[in-house]
């Protein structure tokens, strides 16, 4: 397994090192659970799907997707890269902007925002993918409250099957995202008959944790066809988003997952046929969340205890209420120990979270070598979707996420105390 891992994760007197530090050391140091990240994989994870796209056009944009991962800290790199930021919240939006990150590189998504969004989306001039045509009246009536004008795109629904695990399959016909396609013209004229309402890009997204790349191929078919339309009908697109997805080899024995310059090679042709046909050079915006954070990251916890019962469990200190993938979607991450990095992996283990739920194992059936309690497991590639969906449930304070560039190491997140919890809650007058 080791052969097969990233560039920053190797392997040296044993131990599982993460950017040349000791992970064994690291989780003495900070304790654990604990989230570690190379700040530098993820500045080259995105420089790397940014460039595969800029070779081939000249106008060309990523946003990163703030939801897989919205650390400051990893925000704050990637705008010093140059990225934008795809916002799904207020909250996103409000992240993004500390980080440096200018509105004009911003798009704020959602299927359900509220008012106060709008009005947030309004007083910034974030440009707004509208999700349905009551918002698109809301967020009219919001510009025009704010004396400006709101700059849209449109989120199409492509009614595309895609091939991943049903919850995040986002451009099937039934799901709540978008626009039916053949609405989509209608919904641009109702747009430009609103007076604080200027229709600028066409958006889309059809899923996450995508490997097989035809399914972006043909939502970029469907997303030219419609600029097609839509510029015979006189509206002006300044941006064609063709939203994220591309999906990542989390099981690296029997998983291949394109690369950023296969995903460019099969999109851009479609892309750029369209364009030429419709005679507009739009800019070119891409989602990436998963592709730029998940490899960055690994979740350190420790071994409480190993128990032969079934089968024989190792009960670890972190669950899904740090890391949900695998309790929501089933999903694989690999599992190391890293204090036996080089062991040979002889028997079975199933790796428990302490969650008071059957459902909370973080990896099933796995080979590893023999491990007793106090050993420190690495689960890998959750930087995305990790700490990002993490919960108090059963009243876990969240551990800290520390970050390594280079030489050095610090937190980016410090852990919880009780405290934490209790911060919140407020005693009501009668108890
Ligand atoms: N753009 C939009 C509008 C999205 O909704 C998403 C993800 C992305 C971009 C980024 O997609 P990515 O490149 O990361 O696949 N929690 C799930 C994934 C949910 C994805 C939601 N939307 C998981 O852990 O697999």
């Amino acid at each position: 397994m080791t052969s097969l891992l990233p560039p920053h994760l190797t392997v040296k007197d044993g131990h599982l090192h993460i950017s040349g530090h000791d992970c064994v050391a690291l989780a003495e140091e900070y304790g654990t659970p604990l989230y570690v990240t190379a700040e530098d994989r993820i500045r080259e994870n995105y420089t790397r799907i940014h460039r595969a796209l800029a070779d081939r056009y000249h106008r060309v944009r990523v946003l990163y997707a703030a939801k897989a991962n919205g650390n400051l800290a990893v925000l704050r790199a990637l705008a010093e890269e140059g990225a934008g930021a795809d916002v799904f919240s207020s909250g996103e939006l409000g992240l993004a902007l500390e980080a440096g990150m200018p509105a004009e590189r911003l798009l704020f998504n959602g299927s359900s925002k509220s008012p106060e969004d709008l009005r947030l989306a309004v007083e910034h001039g974030v440009t707004v993918s509208v999700d349905s045509i009551d918002e698109l009246h809301q967020l009219d009536s919001a510009a025009r409250a704010g004396g400006r004008v709101a700059e849209i795109a449109f989120r199409v629904n492509p009614a595309l099957e895609v091939p991943t695990h049903p919850k995040i399959a986002t451009g099937l016909k039934t799901t709540k995202f978008g626009i039916p396609a053949d609405e989509i013209a209608a919904a641009y004229r109702e747009a430009l008959a609103c007076s604080n309402i200027s229709p600028v890009g066409i958006h889309c997204h059809i899923g996450s944790q995508i490997l097989d790349l035809e399914p972006f191929a043909r939502a970029a078919g469907v997303m030219v066809s419609l600029a097609a339309e839509l510029t015979d009908m006189g509206v002006t697109l300044r941006f064609i988003d063709l939203g994220g997805g591309l999906g990542i080899p989390y099981n690296r024995r029997t998983e291949h997952a394109p690369t950023p310059e296969d995903y460019a090679a099969a999109v851009m042709p479609v892309f750029l046929d369209g364009i030429r046909e419709c005679g507009i050079e739009p800019e070119l915006w891409a989602e990436p969340g998963r592709y730029v954070t998940a490899d960055s990251t690994i979740l350190l916890t420790r071994a409480n205890s190993v128990k032969k019962a079934y089968k024989t469990f190792v009960n670890v200190d972190a669950g899904f209420n740090l890391l949900a993938r695998p309790a929501m979607y089933n999903s694989y991450h690999e599992v190391l120990v890293a204090n036996k990095a080089d062991a040979e992996a002889s028997e079975e283990y199933t790796i428990a979270g302490p969650v008071c739920e059957t459902g909370d194992l973080l990896a099933k059936d796995r080979l590893l070598p023999p491990v007793s309690a106090g050993d420190i497991l690495a689960v890998l590639d959750t930087g995305a979707y990790g700490f990002a969906m993490s919960s108090h449930y059963n009243s876990r304070p969240r551990c800290p996420e520390v970050v390594v560039k280079g030489e050095t190491v610090a937190l980016m997140r410090r852990g919880e105390t009780l405290d934490d919890l209790t911060g919140t809650m407020v005693r009501p007058p009668w108890q």
